[in-house]
């Protein structure tokens, strides 16, 4: 496994992450899960994503379930949590000072821990101000309950004015933004957030690099039942578009060629940019964990003329 530093922080992350959305305690049976990050532990995975609305806490129970079974000391894996809703009541959503620190104890209480790693705001909250997010971050992180905080899908111009509010008030302010990111959506990590990169040195936890599996090739002849698009709602089944999967096809192609899996040039693909500090897999089986996890030692195989392939079969030119 490889280790990148998260950001301008000190914290060492593995390359390869593994996160819950969807799989740990909604469609993933407590044996796999454990099995899972069990794989994940021993290919060098360091770091477990949660978020309180993973199954409305279902995911970070089944999370802190295998935490307790396995007893791997807390000084050897990073978890987070994210905050942005677990209720219909008004106070149980937001990024309030209530929600927030309600939101962090509970996660706590699901897992069974002390601490969490890494905290974030899930989601933007046009209700609260910016000053109370970083306040409470802040707050947090003085009472020992989290180490470093975060956003996810915020905007550019979010992200900065979080910057200068911690500048102003001489407080620690966003160390990561976990953004989607995959050959098959940029837009972001390529575009919006280059200035931070160099400016503040954001990290990065991208997720969904594999595209929910379609990066994986497994849909290049046709939809396999036990699949996460087969079981999937309409919005994701839409993004199997003959464009999105003739470009896996073509790309499955060249891993082939490269003699690797489709899975591990999408990922290695990602951890070539050195501003992603971890791309978080998801998993519903522990081969899937080992073969991803792999990914991490093949950057050296995607050449600068592999790259230039991948280029032309992302954005083919008119006509072609
Ligand atoms: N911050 C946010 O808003 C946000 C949003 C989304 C996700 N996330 C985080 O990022 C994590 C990863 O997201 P994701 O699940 O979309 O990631 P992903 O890695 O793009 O897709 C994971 C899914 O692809 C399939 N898969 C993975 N490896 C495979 C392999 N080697 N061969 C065949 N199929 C494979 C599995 O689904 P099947 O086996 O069911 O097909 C797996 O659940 C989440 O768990 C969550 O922690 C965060």
């Amino acid at each position: 496994m490889q280790y990148r530093t998260l950001g301008r922080s000190g914290l060492k992350v593995s390359a390869i992450s593994l996160g819950s959305w969807r799989t740990f305690g909604v469609s993933v049976d407590p044996a796999t899960t454990r099995a899972c990050m069990e794989a994940a532990y021993e290919a060098g995975i360091n770091f477990f994503d949660g978020a309180e609305g993973y199954g409305n806490g279902a995911a970070e129970r089944a999370m802190g379930e295998v935490f307790r079974q396995v007893g791997w000391p807390r000084d050897t894996f990073i978890v987070s949590s994210k905050v942005i809703r677990v209720g219909d009541r008004p106070t149980q959503g937001g990024l309030s000072r209530k929600h927030l620190v309600e939101a962090c104890d509970a996660a706590l209480r699901r897992m069974g821990l002390d601490y969490l790693d890494l905290l974030f705001c899930h989601r933007p909250d046009p209700d609260t101000p910016l000053e109370e997010i970083v306040h409470t971050m802040n707050e947090l992180i003085q009472r020992g309950k989290i180490f470093y905080w975060g956003t996810s899908e915020f905007s550019a111009s979010d992200i900065q004015a979080l910057y200068a509010i911690a500048e102003r008030d001489r407080l620690v302010g966003p160390t990561m933004e976990q953004t989607n990111h995959s050959l098959l959506h940029r837009r972001r990590v390529e575009g919006e957030l280059l200035p931070l990169f160099k400016r503040y040195g954001l990290g990065t936890t991208i997720y969904s690099p594999l595209a929910v599996g379609l990066l994986t090739g497994k849909y290049n002849d046709g939809l396999p039942p036990d699949s996460a698009y087969a079981k999937g709602a309409d919005w994701l089944r839409k993004r199997l578009t003959p464009e999105n999967i003739e470009k896996a096809r073509q790309l499955t192609a060249l891993a082939d060629e490269l003699g690797i899996r489709m899975s591990q040039l999408a990922l290695a693909w990602c951890l070539k940019n050195p501003n992603v500090s971890t791309a978080i897999i998801g998993a519903t089986r522990p081969e899937q964990v080992r073969e991803n996890a792999a990914a991490a030692e093949m950057t050296d195989r995607l050449a600068p003329e592999i790259m230039e392939r991948i280029e032309r079969i992302l954005s083919p030119p008119p006509g072609a």
